[in-house]
């Protein structure tokens, strides 16, 4: 399995926890990361799983290309809006509704909490949930008439 290079990753660190923990701590462990995440959701939401189509190798980098959006998200919502929205319309064709969004974020933190232990800290999480929330709202708001939030505890 081939590991992504650590330099892809490395762009424009900011101080945010959140931001520091994908490129320091999350971005290494990629592959297992990915298995981390996919095993869970599939766990909490396994209807979700025949949606995902490429092999756990891709779903790997697209796991880390999801954490980066959320990760910029978090710092800088606005700049990325438009692509979000874009984003979110493609996952309508994947077979996306408003109600997989918090089972998503909800594995997401499993796979932070699981992979980086006690460097998980409270404010670390706080900062996930914000962005990941803040980002889903936007996909939602974007794709759906729903008024679901997508927010997760
Ligand atoms: C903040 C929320 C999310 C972000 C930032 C995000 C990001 C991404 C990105 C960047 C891709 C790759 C797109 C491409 O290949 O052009 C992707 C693919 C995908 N996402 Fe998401 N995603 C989010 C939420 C979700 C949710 C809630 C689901 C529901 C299960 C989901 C399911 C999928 C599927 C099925 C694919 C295609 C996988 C494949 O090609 O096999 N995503 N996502």
């Amino acid at each position: 399995m081939k590991r992504q290079s650590r330099k892809d990753y490395r762009h424009d660190p900011r101080p945010d926890p959140a931001c520091s923990v994908f490129v320091f701590k999350v971005a290494p462990i990629a592959d297992e990361a990915a298995a981390i995440f996919y095993t869970r959701l599939f766990e909490i939401a396994p209807e979700v799983k025949p949606m995902f189509k490429s092999d756990i190798n891709q779903q790997g980098r697209k796991l880390m290309t999801t954490l980066g959006v959320v990760v910029k998200g978090l710092s800088n919502l606005e700049a990325i809006v438009p692509a979000a929205q874009s984003l979110a319309i493609k996952h309508v064709d994947y077979g996306v509704g408003p109600d997989h969004y918090p089972p998503v974020g909800a594995a997401l933190l499993w796979t932070l909490e699981t992979g980086l232990g006690p460097d998980f800290t409270e404010d670390t999480k706080a900062a996930w949930v914000e962005a990941y929330t803040a980002l889903s709202g936007v996909m939602i708001a974007a794709a759906y008439d729903a008024d679901s939030s997508g927010a997760i505890s």
